[in-house]
């Protein structure tokens, strides 16, 4: 029971590792207010035995951030912990084809909303005298060809933030650290294509059997590996870590393919004398 007592709030709670978070932070005492664009939160919340409260929150639109942190204090007492991670893949053109109006949303869809995330919580969070804040990166901070060009950059914007944020709240006791997800099996990438149906069965059948050889740990990444990372960053076991990323990706980003893949040749693989 690492949270409880705690009021914790969770923005793309309704589904994915949001969804995940919420349900390990209310197993652990912690009183979760669950935002989402998604309504479907609110049965989550009806199925929770008050252990989780919803409230709808387009992460776009500031006025609905700061409803959700005063909703959170206001009818739990007080803030402590805020997880910024609701997203979607967001525009897919490249950066020779993408016009001023596809940039801007993704960028308030993930990276803006994360700013105003922290702006808003952390009146809450002082007043508290303290609290831990985690966001949502991705491996695509690293390196290219894991996301679309403008998700990546605000993701890598997102580290960048985490480390100011932490240093500007540091002197509150309000803790910043961020979680990058490798390949996790959940709906945004059907949700960022726009598919529903027959077309979604056979692209999560597809992206099932893809994400278990995409990095060295041989299997799918699962929401809940990254809750673990997120309710370890969010607890008194980390009051020492902040401004820090926690990359939980199977190992995918530990190198080229070929140094761990038995099955990809690399130079001196593909150069050496054959017997
Ligand atoms: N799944 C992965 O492989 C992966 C990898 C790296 C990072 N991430 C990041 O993890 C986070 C969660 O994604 P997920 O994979 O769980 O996807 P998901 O689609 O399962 O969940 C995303 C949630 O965010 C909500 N959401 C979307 N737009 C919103 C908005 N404008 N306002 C409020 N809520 C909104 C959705 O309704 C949904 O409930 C995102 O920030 C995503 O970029 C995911």
């Amino acid at each position: 029971m690492r949270f409880a007592g705690k009021t914790a709030v969770v923005t793309g709670g309704a589904s994915g590792i949001g969804r995940a978070t919420v349900d390990l932070f209310a197993a652990e005492g912690a009183t979760v207010i669950l935002g989402d664009i998604d309504d479907a939160g609110s049965a989550i919340a009806e199925a929770s035995e008050s252990r989780v409260l919803f409230r709808r929150c387009d992460v776009r639109e500031e006025a609905d951030i700061k409803g959700l942190m005063d909703f959170a204090a206001e009818k739990t007492g007080g803030l402590d912990i805020v997880f910024n991670n609701a997203g979607a893949g967001g525009a897919r053109a490249k950066i020779d084809e993408i016009t001023a109006a596809e940039w801007d949303d993704t960028m308030a869809l993930l990276l803006r909303s994360v700013a105003l995330g922290i702006r808003h919580a952390a009146p809450h969070l002082k007043a508290r005298g303290g609290g831990a804040i985690v966001n949502t990166s991705s491996v695509s901070a690293f390196h290219s060809g894991y996301a679309p060009t403008t998700y990546s950059v605000a993701k890598a914007g997102v580290l960048h933030l985490t480390k100011i944020a932490a240093a500007d709240l540091a002197q509150y006791r309000i803790r910043v650290n961020a979680v990058a997800p490798g390949f996790i099996l959940t709906n945004i990438f059907t949700g960022t294509l726009g598919l529903s149906g027959e077309d979604k069965a056979k692209a999560d059948a597809m992206i099932g059997q893809m994400s278990m050889h995409a990095q060295p740990v041989a299997r799918s990444g699962s929401p809940r590996d990254i809750a673990e990372a997120v309710a370890y960053l969010a607890s008194d076991a980390a009051a020492f870590v902040t401004g820090t990323d926690l990359l939980v990706d199977g190992g995918m980003l530990i190198g080229p393919r070929h140094s761990w893949d038995p099955a990809t040749p690399g130079m001196f693989d593909l150069l050496a004398p054959q017997p």
